[in-house]
């Protein structure tokens, strides 16, 4: 079955590195002291969360495809223009279905916004030379869409904006996209004036997120009967990239790798060995990807006898379409009966887990203070790069956040 998807340190709760702030947290919702994204107050520092976004509502589904499949940053197709549109249209049904087996929509505009509100309120109080910041969320292929977001940045007149990417991993195809979306922006328009960009572009070794991960798989190991619960083997499953784009020379598939490694170091510290290993889904069209595939790889270890199994979502920070009903549906509940798994779960997205929060606080804080606008290892291309959009958009960039 290949998939029919879209495309240290010990820390402690509500410590962020050190600095001793404490987070306000009650049964897993945040308290909210002050909102300023529903206030009139003008922010000193925008952050904007950038992520590809989900529909919302089926009747967004044909939209969203439409955008995905022409955007030659995410997929290069022959005769993008007329192809891009038929996939889209052809898919639509399909995809619509799924969106309504997980309740009608994606829940990733509620995630980010969540997140985006209590990274806000916690940034106010570790870096108030910055305050007030604002949460803006900058979606790729649906609504609030880049373009409107950065209008409502500008109108808000934000003295420093951070593009922070919600991708932990750094890839052309998502990551890139985005700020390429940024770049095409304001290549028709000039910046507001005493204006400071600045880029996250990537995160996907950082302690914390390895640590919220980890705290998400001991979630679920404890679901297992104890005798078996040591051998439980662990499916760290990212959304594959055609090998195209990894011959190309994207930095993906070692950045996933990077996280896995995290993880596994933290729950090693734990004295939590289980075995694992690194998978791939969400595969679409008939060239070749990234393997194993995870379906394939379940099939498989069943085989070999390992019926006890967790998949881990270890590129999606938010539930979404990809770990709703890939995962919960296709993997874990129908291919799972249909190979004769004997336990499968699945440990949830970090979505609003207060580590994941400590660990957003963390990476932009240190953004701030540190004063780095730009890591060097945005403006460096893929090897075998022929994209002149990476080429402007890139140097762009380089030229703006200084
Ligand atoms: Fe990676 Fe252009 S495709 S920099």
């Amino acid at each position: 079955m290949k998939s029919s998807n879209l495309f240290c340190r010990t820390f402690k709760h509500g410590e962020i590195c050190g600095l001793g702030s404490v987070g306000k947290y009650l049964d897993g919702f945040f308290q909210v002291p002050r909102t300023l994204s529903t206030s009139s107050e003008k922010p000193k520092t925008a952050i904007v969360m950038m992520n590809m976004g989900g529909p919302q509502k089926t009747d967004q589904v044909h939209d969203y495809l439409l955008k995905i499949m022409t955007d030659r940053d995410m997929i290069q197709l022959p005769m993008q223009s007329r192809l891009g549109p038929w996939i889209a249209q052809r898919r639509t049904e399909e995809v619509k279905k799924k969106y309504e087996e997980i309740g009608g929509g994606s829940p990733i505009l509620k995630w980010t916004k969540i997140q985006g509100e209590a990274l806000c309120q916690r940034l106010d109080k570790v870096c108030p030379e910055t305050a007030p910041h604002k949460p803006y969320t900058a979606f790729r292929y649906v609504d609030p869409m880049t373009h409107t977001t950065l209008e409502e940045v500008e109108r808000d007149g934000a003295e420093n904006v951070v593009f922070f990417s919600q991708y932990p991993q750094y890839s052309c195809a998502t990551s890139g996209s985005s700020f390429n979306a940024i770049f095409d922006y304001y290549k028709k328009r000039s910046i507001p004036p005493n204006v400071k960009f600045s880029v996250i572009d990537r995160w996907a070794s950082h302690p914390l997120l390895a640590s919220v991960f980890a705290e998400r798989i001991k979630e679920k190991l404890l679901k297992f009967p104890e005798d078996v619960r040591n051998d439980v083997l662990i499916l760290y499953s990212a959304h594959s990239l055609p090998l195209k784009a990894v011959r190309r020379g994207d930095n993906y598939p070692a950045e996933v790798a990077a996280s896995v490694h995290g993880v596994v170091n933290n729950l090693k510290l734990q004295n939590i060995h289980n075995p694992y290993q690194l998978v791939w889904q969400s595969k679409v069209g008939p060239l070749p990807w990234l393997e194993p595939y995870t379906d394939d790889a379940i099939k498989a270890y069943v085989r070999l006898g390992r019926k006890n199994l967790m998949l881990v979502p270890i590129a999606f920070v938010n539930e979404h379409i990809e770990t709703l009903h890939e995962m919960d549906i296709e993997y874990c509940h129908d291919l799972a009966k249909e190979v004769g798994v004997q336990q499968i779960e699945r440990a949830s997205a970090p979505n609003d887990h207060p580590i994941f929060i400590d660990a957003l606080t963390e990476i932009v804080k240190t953004h701030l203070t540190t004063g780095l606008k730009l890591g060097n290892q945005f403006t460096n291309r893929c090897p075998h790069c022929v994209n002149n959009r990476c080429h402007q958009s890139k140097t762009w960039f380089k030229k703006v956040c200084q």
